[in-house]
């Protein structure tokens, strides 16, 4: 696994969605794992960008997003439908609404919900690209320390670390859901390719414990050893002191 600086999140940000884009430009009917967060926010940007200056047709792209929270409808404005929507699927026409997947976070039974999920990734995938940020604990997607390695699309208890994180995003930290439906570690690793993106000071302890090179379920980016092709782009604040 490389861990490459890029500078600025400016600069890996247009790195990232460079590569999203010409993905999608060499297959039309590109499979990609998405992800939400602050890190993704210029990334989705410079993407949309390039889609409008070239006006790429995406109607065959299908989308997989990583997690949703339970409780939260997709109309809610702090789920990850509406994050998706507002970043990206409402600014640039042409995808394919039926074919821009998220986990059901209204759902009746999430238990039913995460299994359906992962039956779905199962039958339309592989994704060719899957994008992942990193938690200042380690964890991918809502996959916090001590997820199994074989775990797939489940319901998770959120840490409090997390939801002291994603309690920026709502306007009471006691409004923010407890409990989210995450694809797995196991569905993570099943992508062909994956990209890790992780920005600022606050990252930098979990990209160090990235590049220490130890595999363990407490630092579950750890895993992403194991997978044959993963890329990490950080920008000068996340980068680990290698010396
Ligand atoms: P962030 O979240 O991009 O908002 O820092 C990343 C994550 O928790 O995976």
């Amino acid at each position: 696994m490389k861990i490459t600086n890029l500078g600025t999140s400016t600069q890996a940000s247009f790195y990232v969605a460079t590569a999203l884009y010409k993905q999608m430009l060499h297959k039309k009917e590109s499979k990609l794992g998405l992800a939400t967060g602050g890190t993704m926010l210029d990334m989705y940007e410079s993407l949309v960008t390039l889609l409008d200056k070239n006006q790429l047709d995406v109607s065959q792209v299908e989308t997989f997003n990583l997690d949703e929270y339970i409780g939260l409808t997709a109309e809610h404005p702090a789920s990850y439908h509406q994050y998706m929507n507002h970043i990206l699927f409402d600014q640039y026409e042409g995808f394919d609404p039926l074919k821009c997947h998220l986990p059901n976070g209204a759902a009746e039974d999430p238990e039913c919900e995460a299994a359906r999920y992962e039956s779905l990734l199962d039958e339309r995938g592989p994704v060719d690209i899957q994008i992942l940020g990193i938690g200042q604990n380690g964890h991918i997607g809502f996959n916090e320390p001590g997820t199994p390695f074989d775990s797939v699309t489940h319901c998770v208890d959120l840490t409090e670390s997390t939801i002291e994180a994603n309690s920026r995003y709502f306007d009471d930290k006691a409004d923010v859901p407890k409990q989210a439906i995450s694809m797995g570690l196991r569905s993570i690793m099943k992508a062909k390719r994956i990209i890790l993106l992780a920005f600022g000071e606050q990252k930098k302890e979990a990209i160090t414990q990235l590049a220490t090179g130890n595999i363990t379920p407490d630092v579950p980016a750890t895993i992403l050893h194991l997978h044959p092709n993963v890329e990490v782009y950080v920008d000068d604040a996340a980068m680990p002191d290698l010396s």
